[in-house]
């Protein structure tokens, strides 16, 4: 049996034989980045590297990067889908490219020393060519001369075969699939790995990031350093090296489900409730994992903290359909942390944090929940055209904390349709939001933006400019984390800063705020953001065009927003904590009274 354990160090040591040095695992939680809510994969905490930025490691790099991915959280429940998982990953930053790429990559899956899978087991996927980039040949030729048949090597399409990060900026490029033949017949003439049947199952990704678009909706250009990205699976090749039918089979899940197993009583193997096994053990291990981020995230209605809550209380849905107490939920939680503690230190770390956050969330929704469903029942008995009203999944949301995609599935299940329009009415009359904030809001995708956490944009920005006035400009932004309660600053500084300091930072920012100064934003060309003196301190991430938000005599910095319109909107200013972050970086924690 490979184990976790064995196929992680015989993938990190392979390619350090082959020149590549380890690097450490990101946070999962991305703090500069305002373009995603977690890290998705091995290449995110990248980008800047991979558009050129010379790496500390040099040019050959390797990991294993803990991923989460929200985008398939409904799939979640069946045999394959993932929101947690680990991505082994290797990198060249302009160094070898295609042809070392696949010889690696074939090497590791084929030879008996690692994966050892037979070659005609292995079917290939490589870019169909279109107006962007030509057809991949230097690919398929290199495959063919490795040993893989003409016929396992399929051309496709961009849909396929073009790989570039969720929101389409940033590098990108033609990829190579690789994946394993299950032996099952085709399921029609033109089956291929693109077909979603079963016979070919993926377990490994080499992009060749040689484009780069700038901006959403702009085209790919040329960059001018050719770099491989790979990401493989760590849970999917587990399964197919050890034969398995699936990831809940493997080490990862296996246990969790047999203690599911044995609180409930019943058996994973009864269809009635393998679904509910499946969507407990992985929505536990992810939310253990987004908890035990060394990056604080706890559940609340916003950006990570909402993910993290719908996860929880996804789990806690079905947990009732397993007759299980959801307190009892919290053994599963300390399965993962001792599972991954060896690998995630601030796992142990946040032990306790970890359990009593989620023990709160487990009360806050086990107080609601029944009156939810009783809520739920009587709205089912007086419905309209099978439809539920948008109000009714509104007052479901607001007064007994169902997520509202606990609702859809709910309605789902029982064949019920669901006014979202009217749904997203009601938030948005309670919220005063524009109706695409709400849906953002709801998609878990970027908007954090709520009111409260708006306002936390615009004291982070006076909280900056109160630093800088203070402690000299060699101050600069390293991260931030804004939730809608407090932000969480990090800025290159070596000292602790004093009382006195802490004070005159305070009143800079609550002075500004008491001038009811106006909040402008512009939208111009980076260079002459920054020759307008825009402070930006993230340059490769930005696109060519950034807004840039100003505020007379005060701040002016390259942002995303959102922002207010007047810093009279505030309130009070303070800070609560300050912490070292690492060397040379300073944290500190204020909130909005
Ligand atoms: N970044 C590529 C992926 O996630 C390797 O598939």
């Amino acid at each position: 049996m490979l184990t976790r354990r064995k196929l992680i160090d015989m993938y990190i040591r392979f390619f350090e034989e082959k020149g590549h040095k380890r690097i450490e695992t990101a946070s999962l939680i991305p703090v500069n980045d305002p373009t995603v809510l977690f890290t998705t994969a091995g290449m995110h905490p990248l980008v800047p590297f991979l558009l050129g930025e010379p790496h500390p490691s040099g040019k050959r790099l390797v990991n294993v990067q803990t991923c989460l991915r929200t985008n398939d959280i409904e799939e979640v429940g069946d045999m394959g889908h993932l929101t947690f998982f680990e991505m082994l990953g290797n990198w060249s930053l302009g160094d070898y490219f295609k042809e070392d790429a696949i010889a690696f990559s074939y090497e590791f899956l084929t030879s008996p020393k690692y994966l050892g899978f037979d070659k005609n087991k292995i079917a290939v996927t490589v870019f169909a060519g279109d107006e962007t980039a030509p057809r991949d040949d230097v690919s398929a030729k290199k495959w063919e001369e490795m040993g893989i048949a003409k016929e396992n090597i399929f051309y496709l399409e961009k849909e396929h075969n073009w790989w570039g990060l969720a929101g389409g900026v940033g590098p990108c490029g033609p990829d190579t699939e690789m994946f394993i033949d299950t032996g099952k017949p085709k399921c029609s003439k033109n089956c291929s790995p693109a077909c979603k049947c079963g016979k070919y199952l993926e377990i490994w990704n080499d992009v060749f990031m040689q484009y780069v678009i700038k901006s959403a909706g702009e085209k790919a250009q040329p960059l001018q350093q050719k770099n491989v990205d790979t990401g493989m699976g760590v849970e999917r090749v587990l399964t197919m090296v050890n034969g398995l039918k699936s990831v809940y089979e493997t080490e990862c899940f296996k246990p969790v489900i047999e203690m599911l197993e044995k609180l409930s009583n019943k058996s994973y193997s009864d269809e009635k409730y393998s679904k509910a096994f499946r969507v407990i053990s992985e929505h536990i291990r992810s939310a253990t994992m987004i908890l035990g981020d060394k990056n604080d995230v706890v559940p609340s209605n916003v950006g990570q903290g909402y993910v993290l809550r719908r996860l929880i209380r996804r789990a806690i849905n079905y947990a009732r359909k397993l007759e299980i107490e959801a307190s009892q939920l919290t053994q599963l939680c300390q399965f993962y942390i001792d599972y991954f503690k060896a690998d995630y230190t601030s796992l142990e770390k946040k032990k306790q944090l970890i359990l009593e956050e989620f023990e709160k969330e487990i009360r806050k929704f086990e107080n609601t929940i029944n009156g939810g469903y009783k809520e739920f029942e009587k709205a089912v008995s007086k419905m309209q055209n099978n439809t539920l009203e948008g109000e009714v999944a509104f007052r479901l949301y607001d007064t007994f904390g169902f997520p509202i995609e606990i609702t859809q599935e709910m309605c789902a299940d029982r064949g019920i349709d669901i006014d979202m329009e009217g749904f997203f009415e009601s938030y948005k009359k309670h919220q005063e939001l524009s109706r695409s904030a709400c849906v953002g809001v709801f998609k878990g995708g970027l908007a954090d933006d709520s009111y409260e956490s708006t306002k936390y944009h615009t004291a982070t920005h006076l909280m900056l400019a109160g630093l800088r006035k203070y402690l000299g400009e060699g101050v600069h932004q390293k991260g931030c984390n804004i939730t809608d309660e407090r932000v969480r600053f990090d800025f290159s500084f070596d000292r602790k800063l004093t009382d006195e300091e802490i004070v005159l930072v305070e009143k800079f920012v609550n002075d500004t705020i008491d001038k009811q100064l106006d909040v402008v934003c512009e939208e111009m060309p980076k260079d002459n953001a920054y020759k307008k003196g825009a402070l930006g301190d993230f340059g490769s991430k930005y696109n060519d065009i950034v807004k840039v938000y100003s505020i007379i005599g005060v701040s002016c910095e390259i942002c995303g927003g959102p922002h207010v319109c007047n810093t009279k909107e505030l309130g009070k200013f303070k800070i609560v904590k300050q912490e070292s972050s690492s060397a040379g970086v300073r944290r500190l924690k204020a909130i909005l009274e």
